[in-house]
């Protein structure tokens, strides 16, 4: 595979981005969200694959098996922001969805959501994961990605997502700030990769009481079997092999699906540096996560 040239970080509003995600701005924010849509927020690389195939299968499988071989997930999920000729705009795939409810996924910083989701009252599931984690996991993302900016080597990554210089800003802000608007939003399910890897069955549930769902006992058994980290990456509809700016040579998307793997990465100093930053940055003390199970 050729290498391309890679998207440049600029700040939009306080926050990375790049063109791909703004170029269609005004279409997001004039999006229009319908009162049973269900939105799946997360940073990038917290589990928004794992958990868009959760609700996929919870509210589609019965669809039949057509569905589930021939579409791949991001167009049943369609990613809001996306602006990336020649495929279609996120909003337009969005638009078009012809399931209900419609599940549409973003990475938006909860400032940058459109108001519609919220004057509709739409039920959001927010996804987030432990920031080491979190950036190994964006690392090696980058790194097979090229339409993300180049991310250099881990020390270098890493400084920048302490200092938020990434796309879709701060790792820090944007748990804080979804953490917030649970406080004020009640249509919210706020979501834990680390509990979603401890026990799947039991998150599965969790979401069901929370969308009002009632599988059957098969019904649920079936979900858990498909949404393992090996069948999700065999499956070409849910392991983004459809994908050409990705390499998978160099780091397959379905990567480890671990909680720890950043201990393969962080070193001593590493690992006291970003703690003591983390102190700073966290704000609230109920927001906790899971570095190890
Ligand atoms: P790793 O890079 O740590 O393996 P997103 O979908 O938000 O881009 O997140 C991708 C991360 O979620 C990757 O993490 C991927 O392996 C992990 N993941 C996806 N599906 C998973 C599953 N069924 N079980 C465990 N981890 C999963």
């Amino acid at each position: 595979m050729e290498a391309r040239p890679r998207p440049d970080l600029f700040d939009f509003h306080g926050v990375g981005m790049i063109k791909e995600f703004t170029e269609n701005w005004d279409n997001i924010q004039n999006f229009k969200a319908r009162p049973d849509d269900i939105l799946i927020a997360t940073y990038t690389k917290a589990g928004t694959t794992w958990v868009s195939y959760i609700l996929d299968l919870l509210y589609f499988a019965h669809m039949g098996p057509d569905r589930q071989t021939s579409i791949p997930l991001h167009d049943r999920v369609p990613f809001l922001e996306i602006c990336k000729p020649p495929l279609p705009l996120g909003t337009d795939l969005a638009d078009k969805l012809p399931t209900t409810p419609r599940l549409i996924k973003t990475h938006l910083p909860v400032q940058f959501v459109p108001k519609s989701f919220w004057e509709q009252r739409c039920r959001v599931v927010y996804v987030s994961r432990n920031a080491k984690d979190n950036a190994v996991s964006y690392f090696h993302f980058e790194r097979m990605n090229c339409a993300m900016p180049e991310p250099g080597d881990w020390s270098t990554f890493l400084q920048n997502f302490m200092e938020g210089k990434m796309v879709f800003g701060s790792w820090y802000d944007h748990v804080n700030g979804w953490w917030e608007k649970k406080e004020t939003y009640s249509n919210f399910h706020y979501m834990f990769y680390e509990d979603l890897i401890e026990d799947c069955g039991r998150e599965i549930d969790r979401l069901c009481s929370f969308l009002s769902l009632s599988p059957s006992p098969e019904e649920k058994e079936r979900v858990k079997a498909s949404v393992t980290f090996d069948n999700m990456k065999q499956n070409k509809m849910t392991n983004y092999s459809t994908f050409d700016t990705m390499n998978q040579t160099i780091s397959p998307f379905m990567r480890k699906g671990k909680v720890g793997d950043w201990k393969n990465h962080f070193t001593v100093a590493q690992n006291e540096q970003f703690d003591e930053d983390y102190k700073q940055k966290m704000k609230y003390p109920d927001l906790k996560f899971h570095y190890e199970i």
